[in-house]
């Protein structure tokens, strides 16, 4: 959602933070976009991807200092570059395509490999220990919150299916769960099945929670931050985020809101869509710090 990133950041800015750097799609247009910007920073978790965005932001090599880090840290991410705020803040929640395309990185039900689906490849949990250590009613909660329908059955064939022998590549999770995996033009439970188990690896809810309230903190005044979101409990948080803090709200002896919203309803990918198929579910929101 290259165009509508670009026409909300379309106020002057001298620095800028992406949080999601990625292999750097956003950063570029940004870079092209505001030639006056004085400083980009770029955080990713994954060395993977800040390679690649290294190469692809090679042109403005003198503008750009790249992390290697969670957003959920990202004030003290800013501390260490010597930023006390930032103009522009934008979160491309999620996986990459690059990510998913990665067999080894067994994001992806179409490759057999190893159940890792750590962005950071230096955190201790993988994708193959939640699967074979939780409780069958941890497994049935986490697929439940990842939208998946016959969440309690995935969860018990799992816990039978591990008693026998460990659950430890891609191919092992969907051959166990064979038969119990529905496929509609609406609904794939095996995707959502790996959504889940992903976004519990990587802790993406929490860390999204606990980088909201910071990315605010650290916005200057009229500042903007935009989110685009892939889930619709990341959707959920950022709504409720947006929507709390652009209530009144007690400052001194005033009654003024924090942000104000930018986005009533929430924008989604038009052209995108069609050439890239994990676009087709974004959400994207945004707000001005007032
Ligand atoms: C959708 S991609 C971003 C794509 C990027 N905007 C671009 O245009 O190339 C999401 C990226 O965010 C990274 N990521 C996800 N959660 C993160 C977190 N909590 N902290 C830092 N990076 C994160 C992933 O490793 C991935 O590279």
């Amino acid at each position: 959602m290259v165009d509508e990133v670009l026409a909300l950041f379309g106020d002057k800015m001298s620095t800028f933070l992406d949080c999601n750097l990625g292999v750097g799609g956003h950063a570029k247009a940004i870079l092209q976009n505001h030639p006056e910007l004085a400083l980009l920073i770029g955080i990713d978790k994954d060395q993977s991807a800040l390679k690649l965005a290294k190469q692809n932001l090679g042109a403005f090599e003198a503008k750009v200092k790249y992390v290697h880090g969670d957003f959920n840290a990202l004030d003290q991410h800013l501390k260490i570059v010597g930023i006390k705020e930032v103009d522009g803040v934008l979160f491309d929640l999620g996986v990459s395509s690059m990510q998913l395309d990665e067999e080894k990185r067994g994001f992806s039900f179409r490759f057999n490999s190893p159940l890792d689906m750590r962005m950071d490849q230096t955190d201790p949990v993988c994708a193959k220990d939640i699967i074979n250590t939780w409780t069958e009613k941890e497994l049935g909660e986490l697929f439940k919150n990842g939208d998946v329908r016959n969440f309690q059955a995935i969860a018990k064939r799992i816990v039978q299916s591990r008693k026998k022998q460990p659950i430890l590549t891609t191919f092992d999770l969907i051959h166990c769960l064979e038969g119990l995996l529905i496929k509609t033009r609406k609904h794939n439970s095996a995707t959502l099945v790996f959504q889940a188990l992903r976004l519990a690896v990587n802790k993406e809810v929490k860390h999204l929670q606990e980088a909201l309230p910071k990315a605010l903190s650290m916005l200057k005044k009229g500042g903007i931050c935009v989110v685009i979101s892939f889930h619709s409990i990341e959707d959920r948080i950022v709504k409720n985020f947006i929507r709390e803090n652009s209530a009144k709200q007690i400052e001194g002896e005033k009654l003024i809101p924090k942000v104000c919203n930018l986005t009533k309803k929430p924008l989604t990918p038009k052209e995108e869509t069609k050439i890239n198929k994990r676009a087709r579910s974004a959400k994207l929101r945004a707000f001005r710090k007032v």
